[in-house]
């Protein structure tokens, strides 16, 4: 099993560009399905959730040539399967993705639950409730979900929380629905809108992804289309933390500032320097950092993904931080490890509180999840001695090149075999 260790390292400094969102081409990847004609995708990152979905599409019968420098042409023209192997299914959660386009497309899809990180319990109803709404028939049988449907047809549905995965799912099955489909309460994710776009070049009809309401008119095929996934939003938040944890200067570059909102605040109020230019965002570290809460929620709101790698930069933020999840149920798991390095978190029902400003030592600590992981990586570079983190397959299905990138600024950090 491979291992990452972290030393102590120097304030980090230099710059990093940031890869496409896993989190965008994932459902572009499924969406894929949907259409006739060749696919040229450009900006998608090499991650091993990617390598999973190609895996899933080409057991589909999809056509996929990569092109090298995360570029890709996808041709589902000969699309013949039904069925996500169950190996694949348990892998990522993701994978699910791709029953809305195949009931779509094929009128039919049979798998098993998803997997993907334990970061809650991820129950799959919306997407469901979803998929009967447009007209589907839906069996859940020991694990197994299957749907059919002979035609799609357009409905009004209204989420009970803007899924992100669920909001998607529907968008993409509704495409090809006879009709008008309107999802209430939609998430607004910047990762929604790119799918929205993408889809749209493909010829689909859809308006007002980026709000709570998205309209969906049902076209009968969609076409091929050329399309570069957007910058990772949760990467570049990951590296303005190691700049500001690391009391470092770091220049990110390919990212949109708007996605980052919540992040630029955050880190303004712990008293960094924050300055936007274009496409990049410089981070200037200034000592001491100052104590901040944050609060998860849907997009605007401060994302899930970002919690863990800022309760390591609360270790380092002198007094007493709050970090409040409401997204999941279950994203804690990091902090157990974080204790072991000498952080003091207590945790009290959704909310962590961090007493900041305790020096961290280095230890062997396993990264529980994806972005756990990450937040692992960030408080070594801040411990004293050593940190051998294990179990770091799930940085890989999310963090493209991450050692190198760090490296780049001047971490000391490598992965090395057990
Ligand atoms: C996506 C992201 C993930 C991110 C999350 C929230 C991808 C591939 N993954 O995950 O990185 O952390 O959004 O921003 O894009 N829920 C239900 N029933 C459902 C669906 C969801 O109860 O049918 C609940 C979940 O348990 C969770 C909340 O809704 O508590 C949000 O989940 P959701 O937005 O669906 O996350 P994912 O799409 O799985």
């Amino acid at each position: 099993m491979e291992k990452i260790l972290i030393k102590g390292s120097p304030k980090l400094e230099g710059r990093v560009r940031i890869s496409g969102a896993k989190n965008a081409a994932l459902p572009i990847l499924a969406a894929c399905i949907l259409g006739t004609e060749d696919i040229y995708l450009e900006e998608v990152p090499d991650l091993a959730d990617i390598q999973v979905m190609l895996e899933v599409l080409k057991s589909l019968g999809v056509k996929v040539k990569s092109q090298g420098e995360g570029r890709y042409i996808i041709n589902a023209k000969d699309l013949s399967g039904y069925q996500i192997p169950y190996e694949l299914m348990s892998k990522m959660r993701a994978s699910f993705l791709v029953m809305g386009p195949l009931l779509a497309r094929m009128g039919r899809t049979e798998n098993s639950l998803p997997g993907g990180c334990s970061i809650g319990s991820r129950p799959i109803d919306y997407h469901l409730k979803g998929f009967k709404a447009l007209g589907a028939t839906v069996e859940e049988d020991f694990g197994n979900i299957s749907a059919y449907a002979d035609q799609l047809r357009g409905n009004r549905i209204y989420l009970d929380f803007p899924s992100v995965g669920a909001t998607e799912n529907i968008m993409m099955a509704a495409c090809l629905a006879q009709g008008e489909t309107l999802i209430e309460n939609a998430a607004k994710e910047p990762e929604i809108v790119d799918l929205s776009n993408f889809l749209r070049k493909m010829g689909a009809r859809i308006t007002g992804a980026g709000t709570s309401n998205i309209k969906i008119e049902g076209v009968k095929e969609l076409a091929g289309a050329r399309h570069a996934t957007i910058p990772d939003r949760i990467e570049a938040g990951t590296f303005m933390v190691a700049a500001a944890i690391t009391g470092g200067d770091v220049l990110v570059e390919n990212v949109i500032s708007n996605h980052i909102s919540p992040v630029i605040a955050k880190l303004k109020e712990a008293g960094c320097q924050v300055t936007e230019d274009g496409s990049t965002v410089r981070v200037q570290a200034q000592d001491p950092l100052r104590p901040i809460d944050i609060k998860t929620l849907p997009y605007p709101g401060f994302p899930t993904d970002l919690q863990a790698q800022f309760i390591s930069l609360m270790t380092q933020c002198k007094g007493t931080n709050v970090a409040i999840e409401t997204v999941f149920e279950n994203r804690f798991m990091h902090v157990d490890e974080l204790i072991k390095m000498g952080a003091e978190i207590k945790i009290d029902g959704r909310s962590a509180i961090v007493t900041g400003g305790k020096k961290l030592q280095g230890a062997k600590v396993k990264a529980t999840d994806l972005r756990a992981g990450a937040a692992l990586i960030l408080a070594g570079l801040v411990a004293e001695g050593t940190t051998e983190l294990s179990e770091i397959y799930h940085i890989d299905r999310g963090y493209e090149h991450i050692e190198d990138k760090f490296r780049g600024l001047g971490a000391l950090i490598e992965r090395q075999e057990d």
